[in-house]
């Protein structure tokens, strides 16, 4: 199988198969059987959290609990107010439409999904200039579930049309040994207990970057070894990758270093470092950021970022006498 049928392979496709984000999973589990209950759409859902977490996973579960059909699209994806209109058009009652990164939706399309999530219309303008008139057209009652890295970034009034609002957090390593496992059950892959956890441990919290290490891992174990992943053969292979003991990898460690060695810890602005290391802004912002700031490795301050006590020990790079 292809990498990306592989991970297709791996997500889980019902809530019961899904590990992690508990809180999450409960909340949606009773607004799922409510709505079914009451045969009734589901009330639009945002789901936010850093990348790699199951935001799209958990879309196709939703849909899929509810048994409608799913839509998929993006925000960027989305250049016109009629490509959504298409959309939307196109629903069967109680359909699940997913908007992933919405928080990149053109302003024009933001205007047409206001009445189409609140009342499930549709405003078309009909002619031009003074003769011009708005026709109504009505809508099935859908699920809009929209996914973003940064609930931030949306407009108030997107935001605020959203009924059910979930933050996807980090997982454990424990949950992540779990999905490890029952990645490799799945792939038909031998792992033993603690090489899963080995893996998981290196995963930054964060379920694709498991199941990826997970593949590398297989590969070393197959050429270098008789298949089955052992711990010795688990740690080599995550050596081989440059993913240290925390997860960190080699962009992590130029970035670190960058603001240490250039800017005594910083505070250093974002556009500063990503100019510095040759990475979008972006890109350090939603990727690598979230996960260094969670385990307490950068600090953000109103006049930039720093390297923190913690990172510096890390790195084992004394600190600067005049920080502390
Ligand atoms: N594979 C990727 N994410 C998963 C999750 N949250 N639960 C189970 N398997 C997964």
């Amino acid at each position: 199988m292809e990498d990306q049928a592989v991970e297709l392979s791996l997500r889980p496709r019902y809530l019961a198969e899904y590990i992690g984000q508990n809180q999450v999973k409960e909340n949606l589990k009773i607004y799922i059987e409510a709505a079914k209950m009451r045969n009734e759409a589901l009330d639009h859902v945002l789901l936010y959290g850093p990348p790699g977490l199951g935001k799209t996973t958990l879309a196709n579960i939703i849909a899929n609990e509810l048994g409608v059909n799913l839509r998929t699209t993006s925000g960027p994806a989305i250049e016109r107010p009629g490509d959504l209109a298409a959309l939307l058009t196109n629903l069967q009652e109680g359909d699940v439409l997913f908007i992933d990164e919405i928080h990149r939706l053109h302003r024009t399309v933001e205007e047409v999904l206001y009445p189409a999530m609140e009342d499930f219309a549709l405003d078309i303008m009909i002619g031009k200039g003074p003769s011009a008139r708005s026709v109504r057209l009505d809508l099935p009652p859908f699920t809009l579930i929209g996914a973003t890295t940064r609930a931030g970034l949306l407009s108030a009034p997107l935001r605020d049309r959203f009924g059910v609002v979930s933050r996807l957090e980090y997982y454990s390593v424990d949950e992540l040994s779990y999905i490890v496992s029952r990645g490799a059950d799945i792939l038909g892959i031998e792992i033993v207990g603690d090489a899963a956890a080995e893996i998981a441990l290196r995963s930054r919290g964060t379920p694709r970057i498991a199941n990826r290490l997970l593949k590398r891992v297989r590969d070393y174990a197959q050429v270098r070894g008789d298949g089955l992943i052992t711990t010795s053969i688990a740690e080599e292979a995550l050596r081989m990758l440059q993913i240290d003991m925390k997860g960190l990898d080699q962009i992590d460690y130029k970035m670190l270093h960058a603001m240490i060695t250039s800017f005594r810890g910083g505070p250093v602005g974002l556009d500063t470092i990503a100019a510095t290391i040759g990475e979008e802004s972006q890109t350090i912002e939603d990727v690598y950021e979230p996960y260094l700031l969670q385990i307490g490795f950068l600090q953000r301050t109103p006049r930039g970022r720093m390297v923190t006590p913690a990172a510096y020990q890390h790195l084992g790079i004394p600190m600067p006498p005049d920080r502390n």
